[in-house]
């Protein structure tokens, strides 16, 4: 009887263990999708501005294509009051977060802010570190709705301890809060962050250009294609729930309309979070249709929440798959290059299988009608070849439907 009670208290307390340490689920069953002032504004923020970034969510479109998030990234900071309790600063946001976060849920959207893990953040505002419970208290009484936490200054800190730290503050503040884990990949978050963050950057910061590395003198920034590759490996990671993070998009921050397609595509195909970069109020139609484009959203938020996959590469010219939900996949021909590639792609010959979730295209057996999501056409089947001319730095997306 005894050895029965004493057993009984150990799962009592193993699940009440449990009952604290976890994040808030039903959060990410989709990738997100959102706004995020760092790549355009840096530390330019205000409060009037972030109002003008969500109006332009709503009149823009970008709410009715699934955009939710609009979030402050580094530098909204003040200081800590007496107590500790974090503020905003007077002068950038004269009405405080409070009245922030109801003029953004006014419109239907969702606030997001930024912290960071260690004693500062990267812009030198005040971090985190030892102040967790009360951060997190103070988030839910604004009424936050995400949180980017980011890790700069965290000399001797454990990064399982401090993101774990914060998970386990958020979910006692009560309040649902998103959290984005920013710590760039530097401690494979993919292996142990599945149960305590909604998603994790997997690499440093992205950078403006289509092929380059920025260097900060110390460390790097980097552009789409970097991006890209730094991925390899990384898919079996993610799900719904918890995604791979390869930093916010740069779509509409000045790269050629042909890149920033290219690069919003490949996004999609990486089940990536769609957090856009730019400044919203000022978009050019272009810019509006790339990042509205309900086709290759419908492919990132796809509900089984599977990252695509290169299939083949052959010069510049990459081939990616994605499996879709009831059977359907996403490819994309993705051409690096400089040169515009004349592509043929003959289905029948392929052997498209996902060996780490399961997925085979069978093209012998299933034969699959095909959409353009750029052109928004019918391409016909894959009975017959696809043939195409890929642009330089472009790509070809599709939709495959089964149709037998
Ligand atoms: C780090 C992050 C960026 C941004 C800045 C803010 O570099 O990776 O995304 O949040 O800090 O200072």
């Amino acid at each position: 009887m005894k050895i029965k009670n004493s057993w009984l208290l150990a799962v009592v307390l193993f699940i009440g263990m449990g009952v604290q340490a976890q994040k808030f689920e039903g959060l990410a069953d989709t990738p997100p999708m959102g706004w995020n002032s760092w790549n355009k504004f840096a530390c330019d923020v205000n409060e009037e501005m972030i109002r003008g970034i969500a109006d332009a969510m709503v009149e823009s479109g970008m709410k009715d294509a699934g955009y939710e998030y609009v979030v402050i990234d580094d530098c909204w900071h003040g200081g800590r009051d007496s107590l500790g309790f974090i503020y905003a600063d007077s002068a950038k946001f004269p009405n405080g977060m409070k009245a922030l976060a109801d003029y953004v849920h006014s419109k239907g959207l969702k606030l997001g802010i930024y912290s960071d893990a260690g004693t500062k953040t990267c812009a030198g505002y005040p971090g985190s570190r030892g102040y967790e419970y009360q951060d997190a208290l103070q988030y839910a009484e604004w009424g936050i709705d995400y949180l980017k936490y980011d890790w700069c200054n965290t000399e001797n800190v454990n990064p399982i301890g401090a993101y774990s730290t914060m998970r386990d503050a958020l979910y006692k503040a009560g309040r649902p809060i998103f959290f984005s884990m920013c710590e760039w990949g530097d401690n494979q978050p993919w292996e142990w962050a599945g149960d305590v963050g909604h998603m994790w950057r997997t690499t440093g910061d992205i950078y403006l250009c289509w092929d380059c590395k920025h260097d900060h003198g110390g460390y790097y920034s980097w552009g789409v294609t970097r991006i890209l590759d730094m991925q390899d490996g990384l898919r079996k990671y993610a799900g719904p729930g918890h995604w791979n993070d390869p930093d916010m998009l740069e779509v509409g921050n000045g790269m050629p309309v042909n890149e920033d397609r290219a690069h919003f595509s490949m996004w999609a195909m990486l089940a990536a979070p769609l957090i856009s970069g730019n400044d919203l109020r000022d978009m050019t139609p272009e810019t509006i249709e790339i990042l509205t484009n309900d086709e290759v959203i419908a492919v990132d938020q796809d509900s089984l929440g599977v990252q695509g996959f290169k299939y083949g590469s052959e010069d510049s010219l990459e081939t990616w798959f994605k499996p879709l939900d009831n059977g359907e996949w996403a490819v994309c021909f993705f051409n690096r290059g400089q040169e515009d590639v004349r592509l043929r792609f003959d289905w029948k010959k392929e052997n498209v299988v996902d060996e780490i979730f399961g997925y085979e295209a069978r093209f012998e057996e299933i034969t699959y009608a095909m959409r353009n999501l750029w052109t928004k056409k019918s391409e016909g089947k894959t009975e017959k070849a696809f043939k195409g001319t890929v642009p330089s730095h472009d790509v070809i997306m599709l939709r495959l439907i089964p149709v037998e």
